[in-house]
Order: C-alpha cells, then sequence, then structure tokens
C-alpha cells in the first residue's frame, strides 16, 4: 500500500491543480449544460458504452445542441447532430483546432518531433492515399494478403475479429514497408493491440492499468520499428540506395531519404510509423469485421452482394487479380460498408480545443475548452435516418444522407487521411470472402457489444465458412 501512496498523492493533487484552474478560468461562464463529474461520466461511458452513452446525454439536456461531459478523462462539450458535427469540421483552424488525449500522447508520440525541415508526414501525405493512381499499387497486395489469409478450404470456423485484425494490421505495415514479414508481424499484433486499447484510456500511471500498459506497449512497438530502421539505413548504405535515384524503394525509404542517418530523426520516423499504424489498422479491421457480422445475420444483404461480386469474378481469370475498375464496379458492396460503418462506428470521435472564445447554441466555450464531436450524435437520428436501427443500404443510394450526418471518417481539414484507401481494403475483403464462402454464424444470435470507445462481437466472431455448391 505505501508505494501506492506517493502516486495516489501526486493524482490527487494534479486533478486539484487541474480543477482549480479550469474553475478559475471557467468563472462567470455559461458553460452548456451537463455533468462534468469525471468519476460519474466515465464509469457511465464505461458500463453502458459509447451509443447509449451519447444517446442518453443528447435525450436527457434535449434541446441543448450541445453538453459537457467528461471522457477519457477530459471535461468537453460535446456538440450533437450535423449541425454540431458542421460546426466543428468548418471552423478548424478558425475556432478549434484537433487536440489529442494526454494518454494518446504520452502512450503514442512521447517523443514526437516536429521538425518542418525534414518532416517523414509530408511523405506520407505526398503519397495521397486518395489518388486512384496512389491506391492502384496497394489493390494487388491487400488481394494477396486476404486470399493467404483466408482458409483455402471451404467448411472452416474462423474467428472475424482477429483475422481482419490480421488482415489490417498487415495492410498497415505493408503501407510502408515492402519488407513487412507475416512472423515479424504476428509478434508485433500484441503490443499494437495494447497500445489501440490504452490510447483514450484514463491516464493513470499504476501497475496494471489500461494505460500503463498502453505506455509499456508503446515502448516495444517503437523499438521493433526501430529496429526495422535501422535495418533499412543497412540495406539503403550497402545497396546505394541513399546516394541517389532519389525515388527510394517504399514509403519507408523516402522518408529517410530525406535525412542522413540521425538518431533523432530515425526516431522520429520510427514513432511516426507507429502512429500511424495504430489509426489505421484497428479501425479498418472493426469495420471489416462489423460488415461480416451483417452480412452473416442478413441473408437477403449477403445475396445482394454476392450477386454483384460474382459479376466482377466472372469478368476475371481465376487468378487475375482486382483492379481499381473493380473496386468502382462495387457499389452496392460499398453501400453495404458504409451502412455497416453507419450503424457501428469504428471511431467513437474526436477532440478539438478552442482556440479562441466563442459561442454556440446561447452557450460560451471558453479559449483552451474542448469540444467534441461524434458518429452517435446524429448516425441514430430518425430525422437523418428513418428507422435508424434497420440496416438498409438503399439509404446510401443517390445523393444518400444529408451533409455531415454520416461521419465515420470525420470531417472538414483533419477528415481521416486513409478513407479511400480503408474502402478498398474492405472491398477487396468482401470479395473474397463471398465470392469464396456462404457465412453462417457459429453463435447465432452473437451480439455486437458497445465498449467506451467501439462495438466488438461478444465472442470474436466465429463463422463457418461453407462451400457455395452446399
Ligand atoms: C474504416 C477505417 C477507418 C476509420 C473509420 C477512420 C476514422 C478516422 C477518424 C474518425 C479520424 C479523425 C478525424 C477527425 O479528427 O476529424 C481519422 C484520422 C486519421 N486517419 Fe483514419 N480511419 C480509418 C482508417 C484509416 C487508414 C486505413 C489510415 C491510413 C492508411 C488512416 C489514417 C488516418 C490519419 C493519418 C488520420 C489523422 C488525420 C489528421 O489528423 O490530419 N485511417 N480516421
Amino acid at each position: 500500500m505505501e508505494s501506492f501512496m506517493p502516486y495516489l498523492l501526486s493524482l490527487l493533487l494534479l486533478r486539484l491543480s487541474l480543477y482549480l484552474i479550469s474553475f478559475v478560468r471557467k468563472k462567470g461562464k455559461n458553460l452548456p449544460p451537463g455533468c462534468n463529474s469525471w468519476l460519474r461520466e466515465n464509469l457511465s461511458l464505461n458500463l453502458i458504452g459509447s451509443r447509449f452513452f451519447f444517446q442518453h446525454r443528447m435525450q436527457k439536456y434535449s434541446p441543448a445542441q450541445v453538453f459537457k461531459t467528461s471522457i477519457f478523462g477530459v471535461e468537453a462539450a460535446v456538440f450533437c447532430g450535423a449541425q454540431g458535427n458542421k460546426f466543428l469540421f468548418t471552423n478548424e483552424t478558425k475556432l478549434v483546432s484537433a487536440w489529442r488525449t494526454p494518454s494518446l500522447r504520452k502512450a503514442l508520440l512521447p517523443a514526437f518531433v516536429a521538425n518542418n525541415k525534414k518532416n517523414p508526414v509530408a511523405i506520407f501525405r505526398s503519397y495521397d492515399l486518395a489518388k486512384p493512381d496512389a491506391l492502384r499499387q496497394y489493390i494487388p497486395v491487400m488481394d494477396a494478403v486476404v486470399r493467404r489469409l483466408l482458409p483455402e478450404r471451404p467448411n472452416s470456423v474462423v474467428k472475424m475479429l482477429p483475422l481482419s485484425n490480421k488482415y489490417s494490421f498487415e495492410l498497415a505495415f505493408k503501407l510502408f514497408t515492402d519488407a513487412a514479414v507475416p512472423e515479424v508481424l504476428e509478434k508485433l499484433i500484441e503490443p499494437f493491440g495494447l497500445l489501440v486499447n490504452g490510447m483514450l484510456a484514463l491516464p493513470i500511471n499504476l501497475p496494471g492499468t489500461t494505460f500503463s500498459r498502453a505506455v509499456k506497449a508503446g515502448q516495444v512497438a517503437r523499438a521493433e520499428v526501430m529496429r526495422m530502421v535501422k535495418e533499412r539505413r543497412k540495406e539503403m548504405r550497402e545497396t546505394g540506395e541513399s546516394e541517389g535515384d532519389g525515388e527510394g524503394r517504399d514509403m519507408l525509404s523516402k522518408m529517410l531519404l530525406l535525412s542522413d542517418e540521425d538518431e533523432e530523426y530515425d526516431a522520429m520516423v520510427a514513432n511516426f510509423v507507429v502512429g500511424l499504424v495504430v489509426v489505421s489498422y484497428d479501425s479498418t479491421a472493426s469495420a471489416i469485421t462489423a460488415v461480416v457480422h451483417f452480412l452473416a445475420e442478413l441473408p437477403h444483404i449477403y445475396q445482394q452482394v454476392l450477386r454483384e461480386q460474382m459479376e466482377i469474378a466472372k469478368s476475371k481469370g481465376p487468378d487475375e487479380p482486382l483492379t481499381w475498375e473493380d473496386m468502382e464496379k462495387m457499389k452496392y458492396s460499398w453501400n453495404v460498408a458504409r451502412e455497416s460503418l453507419r450503424l457501428l462506428p469504428p471511431a467513437v470521435g474526436g477532440f478539438k480545443e478552442a482556440t479562441t472564445d466563442f459561442t454556440y447554441a446561447g452557450y460560451t466555450i471558453p479559449k483552451g475548452y474542448k469540444t467534441y464531436w461524434t458518429p452517435h450524435s446524429s448516425h441514430m437520428n430518425p430525422e437523418y435516418f428513418p428507422e435508424p436501427e434497420k440496416f438498409d443500404p438503399s439509404r446510401f443510394e443517390g445523393s444518400g444522407p444529408p451533409p455531415y450526418t454520416f461521419v465515420p471518417f470525420g470531417g472538414g481539414p483533419r477528415m481521416c487521411a486513409g478513407k479511400d484507401y480503408a474502402r478498398v481494403a474492405i472491398l477487396v475483403f468482401m470479395h473474397n470472402l463471398v465470392t469464396r464462402f456462404r457465412l453462417e454464424k457459429v453463435i447465432p444470435d452473437e451480439k455486437m457489444v458497445f465498449h467506451a470507445t467501439r462495438a466488438v462481437p461478444a465472442h470474436g466472431l466465429p463463422i463457418h465458412l461453407h462451400p457455395h455448391s452446399n
């Protein structure tokens, strides 16, 4: 017990000083209605899960279009509905700016050094994952990975959550380095999983907490990626890649070519790669799991996806990889994926910080106060999505839902940089799965359970994969 006292005292002191600072700053301001009890709000979020937490608060503080709460250890004003989303997305850099939680910064980006002269982030952006030309080259890679991971024979049982995790984890690494070896990645998936879990945990660095496990896992992940960076530096020296072709063989080489060998710079590249793998793999895996959950549950939806995908399969040779043109034909399948993202959004939302005092819906948001947007505030609203509980991909036909109502990837200048890449990764997976197998849930009434940050299948979604002829 004695060894915990210094931790507890420093935690109490920290909370007390934060409370005093925020009390002084907010004194006399007309903040939105709501509850800022750190304990009550976080307990409730963890007990009932994000979807019901936000829905319950929105009903309680109705008709306010904004309410205050304290989630993931942060007091924030949650902006609701299409109007709230639009306000936050369109005022990025004017009234608010993107803000990351202390847990995320400590676990994920402890040594991140902003250096404008040699910035690996710029290289990533220059790849412009939204462009068909950049995406084209990843389609055969994705196709090969999913073909290898799916069982060769039908009549197998596969747990979809770990399988989609493996798929998207391998893809995330392959985005950076053509040397990603499946066996090495197999060992890395666990620390990365712990890192993802801790990103939004309460920042309590006591032995055994989710946060402290994430901090340790972050160290392991960065050390392992740093080893890959060093190996690549060595190869570049040996092959002369550093001396001249300028282009670099993959994104990792391109980033390293921006600077001579330099411990600080290389650590920044390793850090960046870890960060990007984290933001990309878990949400993509979560999206794929949601899609498979609905496909296995709703045979009429599965049949229409199958029809569309079989048309594409028939137009190709048996081992001919998928192409960008094939992706463009998968319109119904993408509507199914979008409807899955509406009902089970992989990302729970995002914080921004007020860069100046401003007023919203009659309430004051003081400079420095945190704001929050969440897909849960619009995705289940019957005004935008009639019969919101119903799975109905036709909502996305024609011009689709009204602007700022469907926001699984966020919006505005900080919208997900990998959303087109994610679309292709999901469609390639769907194609390979449905053209080869008929799906049957092993646990017929297995539910998707909402946690604080995402929904997961109660038992990992075991699926019986049957051959089509049966
Ligand atoms: C279905 C899968 C995915 C979902 C639902 C998703 C969702 C999101 C969301 C909600 C944000 C925050 C946007 C905001 O704050 O307004 C975000 C940011 C980001 N995502 Fe994704 N994401 C997915 C896949 C990916 C993939 C595959 C990549 C990379 C290949 C990626 C890269 C990024 C990056 C770099 C950012 C930060 C953008 C910035 O701050 O400027 N994401 N994503």
